[in-house]
Protein backbone atom coordinates (compact mmCIF):
# COMPACT_ATOMS: atom_id res chain seq x y z
CA UNK A 1 0.00 0.00 0.00
CA UNK A 2 1.28 3.70 -1.06
CA UNK A 3 0.74 6.09 2.35
CA UNK A 4 0.46 9.12 0.35
CA UNK A 5 -3.42 9.93 1.29
CA UNK A 6 -2.25 10.37 4.91
CA UNK A 7 1.20 12.35 4.88
CA UNK A 8 3.74 10.19 5.58
CA UNK A 9 5.62 7.01 3.88
CA UNK A 10 5.80 6.06 0.63
CA UNK A 11 6.64 2.49 -0.81
CA UNK A 12 6.96 2.13 -4.17
CA UNK A 13 8.66 -0.55 -6.55
CA UNK A 14 8.96 0.72 -10.15
CA UNK A 15 11.77 -0.51 -11.99
CA UNK A 16 13.27 2.48 -14.33
CA UNK A 17 11.71 5.06 -12.03
CA UNK A 18 13.18 7.36 -9.32
CA UNK A 19 10.41 8.13 -7.40
CA UNK A 20 10.52 11.13 -4.60
CA UNK A 21 7.94 10.98 -2.00
CA UNK A 22 7.57 14.45 -0.16
CA UNK A 23 4.96 14.76 3.10
CA UNK A 24 3.67 18.14 2.64
CA UNK A 25 4.66 20.77 5.19
CA UNK A 26 3.87 23.94 3.98
CA UNK A 27 6.61 25.83 5.35
CA UNK A 28 8.98 23.89 3.60
CA UNK A 29 7.06 23.22 0.51
CA UNK A 30 5.64 26.63 -0.39
CA UNK A 31 6.46 30.71 -0.93
CA UNK A 32 3.84 33.20 -0.17
CA UNK A 33 3.28 34.89 -3.70
CA UNK A 34 0.90 37.93 -2.49
CA UNK A 35 -1.47 39.18 0.18
CA UNK A 36 1.09 39.29 2.99
CA UNK A 37 -0.46 38.13 6.38
CA UNK A 38 -3.91 37.37 4.40
CA UNK A 39 -2.06 33.97 3.91
CA UNK A 40 -1.27 31.80 7.62
CA UNK A 41 0.03 28.49 8.03
CA UNK A 42 -0.37 26.97 11.34
CA UNK A 43 0.14 23.70 13.14
CA UNK A 44 4.07 23.51 12.20
CA UNK A 45 3.32 23.68 8.76
CA UNK A 46 0.41 21.27 8.34
CA UNK A 47 -2.40 23.51 7.85
CA UNK A 48 -2.70 26.81 5.61
CA UNK A 49 -5.00 29.36 4.82
CA UNK A 50 -5.66 31.92 1.78
CA UNK A 51 -7.68 34.74 2.62
CA UNK A 52 -9.26 37.79 0.44
CA UNK A 53 -10.03 41.06 1.22
CA UNK A 54 -11.75 44.02 -0.21
CA UNK A 55 -7.81 44.93 -0.79
CA UNK A 56 -6.40 41.87 -1.85
CA UNK A 57 -6.59 38.08 -1.99
CA UNK A 58 -3.71 36.22 -1.79
CA UNK A 59 -1.40 33.08 -2.80
CA UNK A 60 1.37 30.62 -2.82
CA UNK A 61 3.52 28.37 -4.72
CA UNK A 62 5.75 25.50 -4.69
CA UNK A 63 9.42 26.09 -4.17
CA UNK A 64 9.88 22.89 -6.20
CA UNK A 65 9.01 22.08 -9.61
CA UNK A 66 7.59 18.83 -10.73
CA UNK A 67 7.56 17.07 -14.13
CA UNK A 68 4.97 14.08 -14.37
CA UNK A 69 3.95 12.93 -10.60
CA UNK A 70 0.92 12.37 -8.03
CA UNK A 71 0.30 15.52 -6.64
CA UNK A 72 -2.87 15.50 -3.84
CA UNK A 73 -4.38 18.19 -1.48
CA UNK A 74 -6.82 18.98 0.52
CA UNK A 75 -8.66 21.86 0.55
CA UNK A 76 -12.04 23.18 2.40
CA UNK A 77 -13.47 26.35 0.82
CA UNK A 78 -14.46 29.12 1.66
CA UNK A 79 -17.65 28.77 3.59
CA UNK A 80 -21.35 30.09 3.60
CA UNK A 81 -21.56 33.20 0.78
CA UNK A 82 -18.43 32.64 -1.60
CA UNK A 83 -20.13 34.28 -4.68
CA UNK A 84 -17.25 36.07 -6.75
CA UNK A 85 -15.08 34.40 -4.98
CA UNK A 86 -12.56 31.95 -6.79
CA UNK A 87 -10.38 29.85 -5.46
CA UNK A 88 -7.53 28.62 -7.97
CA UNK A 89 -5.62 25.71 -7.76
CA UNK A 90 -3.18 24.56 -10.88
CA UNK A 91 0.07 23.52 -12.06
CA UNK A 92 2.03 25.74 -13.81
CA UNK A 93 4.94 25.86 -16.06
CA UNK A 94 6.73 29.19 -17.52
CA UNK A 95 6.82 31.48 -20.25
CA UNK A 96 4.49 31.82 -23.53
CA UNK A 97 4.25 28.47 -24.47
CA UNK A 98 3.92 27.38 -20.80
CA UNK A 99 1.70 24.09 -19.98
CA UNK A 100 -1.08 24.49 -17.12
CA UNK A 101 -3.30 22.00 -15.34
CA UNK A 102 -6.32 23.73 -13.55
CA UNK A 103 -8.59 23.72 -11.26
CA UNK A 104 -11.11 26.45 -10.50
CA UNK A 105 -13.65 26.53 -7.74
CA UNK A 106 -16.26 28.87 -8.51
CA UNK A 107 -17.75 30.07 -5.18
CA UNK A 108 -21.67 30.54 -4.97
CA UNK A 109 -24.58 31.95 -2.84
CA UNK A 110 -24.73 30.21 0.19
CA UNK A 111 -26.56 26.68 -0.56
CA UNK A 112 -25.95 27.16 -4.02
CA UNK A 113 -23.46 24.65 -5.77
CA UNK A 114 -20.06 24.99 -6.30
CA UNK A 115 -18.42 25.18 -9.94
CA UNK A 116 -15.27 23.08 -10.38
CA UNK A 117 -13.80 24.38 -13.61
CA UNK A 118 -10.94 22.68 -14.80
CA UNK A 119 -9.00 23.30 -18.08
CA UNK A 120 -5.80 22.07 -19.67
CA UNK A 121 -3.00 24.08 -21.78
CA UNK A 122 -0.54 22.86 -24.08
CA UNK A 123 2.16 25.23 -25.30
CA UNK A 124 0.48 28.13 -24.41
CA UNK A 125 -2.73 27.11 -25.87
CA UNK A 126 -5.60 26.49 -23.79
CA UNK A 127 -9.80 26.60 -24.65
CA UNK A 128 -10.14 22.52 -23.01
CA UNK A 129 -12.36 23.91 -20.14
CA UNK A 130 -14.55 21.36 -18.80
CA UNK A 131 -16.69 22.06 -15.15
CA UNK A 132 -18.28 19.50 -12.60
CA UNK A 133 -21.20 19.96 -9.77
CA UNK A 134 -19.28 18.50 -6.52
CA UNK A 135 -21.23 15.47 -4.72
CA UNK A 136 -20.83 16.78 -1.79
CA UNK A 137 -20.34 20.58 0.44
CA UNK A 138 -16.72 20.94 -0.11
CA UNK A 139 -16.89 23.96 2.17
CA UNK A 140 -17.70 21.13 5.31
CA UNK A 141 -15.06 18.87 4.62
CA UNK A 142 -11.71 18.94 3.54
CA UNK A 143 -11.53 16.60 0.30
CA UNK A 144 -8.54 15.42 -1.89
CA UNK A 145 -7.86 17.05 -5.00
CA UNK A 146 -5.14 15.08 -7.15
CA UNK A 147 -3.74 15.73 -10.43
CA UNK A 148 -2.22 12.57 -11.60
CA UNK A 149 0.34 13.73 -14.39
CA UNK A 150 1.63 10.87 -16.85
CA UNK A 151 3.63 11.21 -20.12
CA UNK A 152 0.44 8.83 -21.53
CA UNK A 153 -2.14 11.09 -19.52
CA UNK A 154 -3.38 13.57 -17.13
CA UNK A 155 -6.24 12.73 -14.69
CA UNK A 156 -8.18 15.09 -12.28
CA UNK A 157 -9.44 13.44 -9.40
CA UNK A 158 -11.75 14.07 -6.46
CA UNK A 159 -11.51 12.16 -3.27
CA UNK A 160 -9.56 9.19 -5.74
CA UNK A 161 -12.47 9.64 -8.08
CA UNK A 162 -11.50 10.13 -11.79
CA UNK A 163 -13.65 13.26 -13.01
CA UNK A 164 -11.44 14.04 -16.07
CA UNK A 165 -8.97 12.23 -18.21
CA UNK A 166 -6.48 14.42 -20.91
CA UNK A 167 -4.72 11.74 -22.94
CA UNK A 168 -1.75 12.03 -24.84
CA UNK A 169 -3.05 12.77 -28.59
CA UNK A 170 0.28 14.12 -30.08
CA UNK A 171 -0.03 11.01 -32.51
CA UNK A 172 -2.69 13.00 -34.50
CA UNK A 173 -0.68 16.20 -33.38
CA UNK A 174 -2.43 17.60 -30.04
CA UNK A 175 0.87 18.65 -28.15
CA UNK A 176 1.18 16.98 -24.77
CA UNK A 177 2.56 18.52 -21.70
CA UNK A 178 5.84 16.55 -21.09
CA UNK A 179 8.94 18.59 -21.45
CA UNK A 180 8.40 21.63 -19.23
CA UNK A 181 8.23 21.26 -15.43
CA UNK A 182 5.27 23.09 -13.63
CA UNK A 183 4.92 24.52 -10.34
CA UNK A 184 1.97 24.32 -7.97
CA UNK A 185 -0.13 27.73 -7.47
CA UNK A 186 -3.24 28.74 -5.77
CA UNK A 187 -4.44 31.27 -4.98
CA UNK A 188 -8.08 33.26 -3.62
CA UNK A 189 -9.35 36.19 -5.44
CA UNK A 190 -12.06 38.23 -6.93
CA UNK A 191 -13.48 37.18 -9.77
CA UNK A 192 -17.01 38.59 -9.54
CA UNK A 193 -17.09 40.18 -12.85
CA UNK A 194 -17.35 36.46 -14.23
CA UNK A 195 -17.42 33.63 -11.22
CA UNK A 196 -20.64 33.59 -10.28
CA UNK A 197 -24.01 32.66 -12.71
CA UNK A 198 -21.21 34.38 -15.11
CA UNK A 199 -21.16 37.42 -12.92
CA UNK A 200 -24.46 38.45 -12.20
CA UNK A 201 -23.68 37.49 -8.43
CA UNK A 202 -21.54 39.71 -6.60
CA UNK A 203 -19.23 39.41 -3.97
CA UNK A 204 -20.93 40.64 -0.94
CA UNK A 205 -17.73 42.64 0.83
CA UNK A 206 -19.72 42.11 4.27
CA UNK A 207 -19.22 38.95 4.59
CA UNK A 208 -15.36 39.44 4.02
CA UNK A 209 -12.77 38.12 4.98
CA UNK A 210 -13.67 34.77 2.61
CA UNK A 211 -10.88 31.95 3.58
CA UNK A 212 -9.99 28.70 2.35
CA UNK A 213 -7.77 26.03 3.98
CA UNK A 214 -5.14 23.59 2.67
CA UNK A 215 -3.52 20.38 4.48
CA UNK A 216 -2.17 17.26 3.63
CA UNK A 217 -0.40 18.06 0.41
CA UNK A 218 1.81 15.18 -0.94
CA UNK A 219 3.73 14.58 -4.16
CA UNK A 220 4.72 11.02 -5.41
CA UNK A 221 6.83 13.00 -8.31
CA UNK A 222 8.44 10.24 -10.76
CA UNK A 223 11.94 12.26 -11.89
CA UNK A 224 12.22 10.20 -15.11
CA UNK A 225 10.55 11.90 -18.14
CA UNK A 226 10.72 9.18 -20.37
CA UNK A 227 7.75 7.46 -21.01
CA UNK A 228 7.14 3.98 -18.84
CA UNK A 229 5.04 1.34 -18.14
CA UNK A 230 3.72 1.58 -14.93
CA UNK A 231 1.80 -1.31 -12.48
CA UNK A 232 -1.57 0.22 -12.79
CA UNK A 233 -2.25 -1.17 -8.72
CA UNK A 234 0.39 0.18 -7.36
CA UNK A 235 -0.34 3.62 -8.77
CA UNK A 236 -4.43 3.73 -9.41
CA UNK A 237 -4.53 5.68 -12.11
CA UNK A 238 -1.15 6.11 -13.58
CA UNK A 239 -0.92 5.67 -16.95
CA UNK A 240 -3.97 4.03 -18.90
CA UNK A 241 -7.70 4.46 -16.57
CA UNK A 242 -8.62 0.88 -15.61
CA UNK A 243 -12.21 -0.53 -16.09
CA UNK A 244 -13.12 0.43 -12.40
CA UNK A 245 -11.88 4.07 -12.76
CA UNK A 246 -13.16 4.44 -16.26
CA UNK A 247 -16.98 3.20 -14.57
CA UNK A 248 -16.45 6.51 -12.22
CA UNK A 249 -15.05 8.64 -14.85
CA UNK A 250 -18.02 8.10 -16.78
CA UNK A 251 -20.55 8.21 -13.60
CA UNK A 252 -19.12 11.66 -12.49
CA UNK A 253 -19.04 12.55 -16.58
CA UNK A 254 -23.03 12.01 -16.93
CA UNK A 255 -24.66 12.99 -13.61
CA UNK A 256 -22.10 16.18 -12.76
CA UNK A 257 -20.50 17.85 -15.73
CA UNK A 258 -22.38 20.69 -16.48
CA UNK A 259 -19.90 22.14 -19.35
CA UNK A 260 -17.74 20.22 -21.71
CA UNK A 261 -15.91 22.35 -24.72
CA UNK A 262 -16.05 18.91 -26.54
CA UNK A 263 -19.44 19.57 -27.03
CA UNK A 264 -19.79 23.14 -27.69
CA UNK A 265 -19.91 22.92 -31.45
CA UNK A 266 -21.60 26.00 -31.28
CA UNK A 267 -18.20 27.60 -30.01
CA UNK A 268 -16.18 25.63 -32.62
CA UNK A 269 -18.25 25.86 -35.49
CA UNK A 270 -14.99 25.36 -37.52
CA UNK A 271 -15.12 21.72 -36.26
CA UNK A 272 -14.68 20.62 -32.50
CA UNK A 273 -10.74 20.33 -31.47
CA UNK A 274 -8.69 17.02 -32.97
CA UNK A 275 -8.76 15.70 -29.32
CA UNK A 276 -12.56 15.77 -29.01
CA UNK A 277 -13.48 13.98 -32.34
CA UNK A 278 -10.86 11.19 -31.44
CA UNK A 279 -12.77 10.31 -27.98
CA UNK A 280 -15.44 11.59 -25.71
CA UNK A 281 -13.44 13.20 -23.52
C1 LIG B 1 -24.59 28.90 -8.43
O1 LIG B 1 -25.94 28.54 -8.25
C2 LIG B 1 -26.73 28.69 -9.42
C3 LIG B 1 -28.16 28.39 -9.04
O2 LIG B 1 -28.27 27.11 -8.48
C4 LIG B 1 -26.21 27.74 -10.50
O3 LIG B 1 -26.92 27.95 -11.69
C5 LIG B 1 -24.73 28.00 -10.75
O4 LIG B 1 -24.23 27.03 -11.63
C6 LIG B 1 -23.97 27.90 -9.42
N1 LIG B 1 -22.54 28.08 -9.51
C7 LIG B 1 -21.92 29.15 -9.99
C8 LIG B 1 -20.46 29.20 -9.80
O5 LIG B 1 -22.48 30.07 -10.56
C1 LIG C 1 1.23 -5.01 -9.60
O1 LIG C 1 1.19 -4.73 -8.23
C2 LIG C 1 0.35 -5.58 -7.52
C3 LIG C 1 0.27 -5.06 -6.09
O2 LIG C 1 1.52 -4.73 -5.59
C4 LIG C 1 0.89 -7.02 -7.62
O3 LIG C 1 0.06 -7.88 -6.88
C5 LIG C 1 0.95 -7.42 -9.06
O4 LIG C 1 1.55 -8.68 -9.20
C6 LIG C 1 1.75 -6.41 -9.87
N1 LIG C 1 1.63 -6.74 -11.29
C7 LIG C 1 2.67 -6.75 -12.12
C8 LIG C 1 2.36 -7.06 -13.56
O5 LIG C 1 3.81 -6.51 -11.75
Amino acid sequence: MMGFANGGLCILVLSALAVACIAGNFYQDFDITWGDHRTKIYSGGQLLSLSLDKVSGSGFRSKKEYLFGRIDMQLKLVAGNSAGTVTAYYLSSQGPRHDEIDLEFLGNLSGDPYILHTNVFTQGKGNREQQFYLWFDPTRNFHTYSVVWNPQNIVFMVDNIPIREFRNAESIGVPFPKDQPMRIYSSLWNADDWATRGGLVKTDWSKAPFTAYYRNFNVVSYSSPSPVSYNASQISTAGRLDASNRRRLRWVQKYFMIYNYCTDIKRFPQGLPVECRRSRF
